[in-house]
């Protein structure tokens, strides 16, 4: 058992606190968020994330897991702490360090024994150093103490797992002790560990979402392609990935990525990049094509319904991605706005991202379920693939509409199927599958 803090209880640093309690360490998690803190005393969630209140329940009860918002109780017998802050997109799309840098103070304010500071969000490669600078800066007198990064790789939606789970850790350090020390930690995950200098581990996060990002813009960018050639962008991706080089993942063709972590990230890196006087040309094409998917889906209603003034669209999913209800950088969020703007009715519905939904787009009229969204719908866009729309009853979705207009701008229906239905239908990237007929 280690004794553990972890500061910030936003994604990453709650599913960080959870999962170190649930391997046997005793946790303090803290935040300068008063509420967030008593809500979490009482079992109450900040976020959805699917296990997550089980097994912080579990936790709190076996007495690993403590809440709270006072440094002096979360560093008292600390010999990790872990900073899990978040990192906002600045003006420039720099990334906004101001929660970082209060964590780094306080800490320095209040530590009375030496101590490894582990970084855990995602920070400018020279970040760390600049953190150990605070930390000195800030201490009202000298105290040993060295800085880790050890970034994350967990995805919103299966955070647990890829938490407990991991492909690797990956560790960065000057201090090799304090990484062999960070390094024991994750003993129990099971995963490589790579021990690396503080920059390199920094690199590691940006350069892995920015390749991911890319991969997903490569495939929007083909599925584009293959609309033009009467290709399917599927059955392409699918044949891609038999090449071991190449793998299955993250070749889904859609309306392109959103959420937290890959449009500020992608963003940030072409800064930091510039900055330096480098031109990443290539992070720029990733984050226009990005751009372009939403366009795109919009062209398609246009196409289908000879304009949207006036026309009831249902958007069928508002998250960024299933399973989660977080609506950071939604495609939803653009597409909506869009036809709003223009002159529709906009409609939505989504399993759980409605709440914090309605709060943003407070012109959207949400709906008790996919079929109740489909009702006198000119247009239906799938916009977030989730289980629970792969297999609705495409028939009644049908007739429940006034024109059966499809767009699937996640890719979730058999293009033909869709067709004998009677659905006018537009996938991304599905050729003549996707179109019905030869382009
Ligand atoms: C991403 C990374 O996958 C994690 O490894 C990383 O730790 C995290 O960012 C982070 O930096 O914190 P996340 O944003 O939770 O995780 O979600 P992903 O599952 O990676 O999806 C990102 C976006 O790409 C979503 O909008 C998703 O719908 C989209 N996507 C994903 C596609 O459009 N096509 C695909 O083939 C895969």
């Amino acid at each position: 058992m280690k004794n553990i803090t972890v500061v910030g209880v936003g994604y990453v640093g709650l599913v960080t606190a959870v999962c170190f309690a649930d391997l046997g360490n005793r946790v303090v998690a803290l935040d300068i968020n008063e509420e967030r803190i008593e809500n979490l005393k009482k079992g109450i969630m900040p976020i959805y994330e699917p296990g997550l209140a089980e097994v912080a329940a579990r936790n709190v009860k076996a007495k690993r897991l403590f809440f709270t918002t006072s440094y002096k109780e979360a560093l008292a017998d600390a010999e990790f702490v872990f900073i899990a802050v978040g990192t906002p997109e600045g003006v420039d799309g720099e990334a906004d360090l101001q929660y970082v840098r209060m964590a780094a103070e306080s800490i320095a304010q209040n530590m009375d024994h030496p101590l490894i500071i582990i970084n855990k969000s995602t920070v400018p490669v020279g970040t760390g150093d600049w953190v150990a600078d605070i930390v000195r800066q800030n201490q009202p007198e000298p105290i040993d103490f060295s800085v880790v990064s050890c970034p994350e790789f967990l995805r919103e939606g299966s955070a647990l797992s890829d938490f407990l789970n991991p492909d690797r850790t990956v560790l960065g350090s000057e201090d090799l002790e304090a990484a062999e020390r960070v390094a024991q930690l994750h003993l129990p995950l099971r995963a490589p560990i790579m021990v690396t200098d503080l920059r390199t581990a920094e690199m590691i996060k940006y350069a892995s979402n920015a390749f991911l990002a890319t991969r997903i813009s490569f495939i929007n960018e083909i599925a584009n392609i293959c609309e033009a050639l009467g290709a399917d962008v599927k059955e392409v991706a699918r044949g891609m990935g038999y090449d071991k080089r190449i793998g299955h993942h993250f070749l889904e063709a859609g309306v392109g990525y959103g959420g937290s972590c890959f449009p500020k990230d992608v963003k940030a890196l072409a800064y930091m990049a510039q900055v330096h006087g480098k031109h990443p040309q290539l992070l720029h094409a990733v984050m226009e094509i990005n751009a372009y998917q939403r366009k795109h889906v919009i062209l398609k209603v246009h196409e289908l319904l000879d304009g949207v003034k006036d026309k009831t669209i249902a958007l069928l999913g508002l998250a960024f991605k299933q399973d989660t209800d977080d609506m950071r950088e939604a495609p939803s969020l653009t597409i909506a706005e869009y036809l709003h703007e223009r002159g529709a009715h906009v409609r939505g519905y989504d399993p759980v991202a409605m709440e914090v939904a309605k709060r943003l787009m407070p012109y959207v009229e949400m709906c008790g379920d996919a079929y109740e969204l489909a009702t006198g719908a000119d247009a239906l866009i799938t916009l977030t693939p989730w289980n629970e729309f792969k297999q609705l009853d495409m028939e009644r979705i049908k007739s429940l509409m006034r024109t059966p207009a499809l767009v699937d701008g996640r890719n979730l229906y058999d293009p033909a199927l869709m067709h004998r239905i009677g659905f006018a239908y537009r996938g991304i990237g599905r050729g003549y599958n996707g179109a019905g007929e030869k382009a």
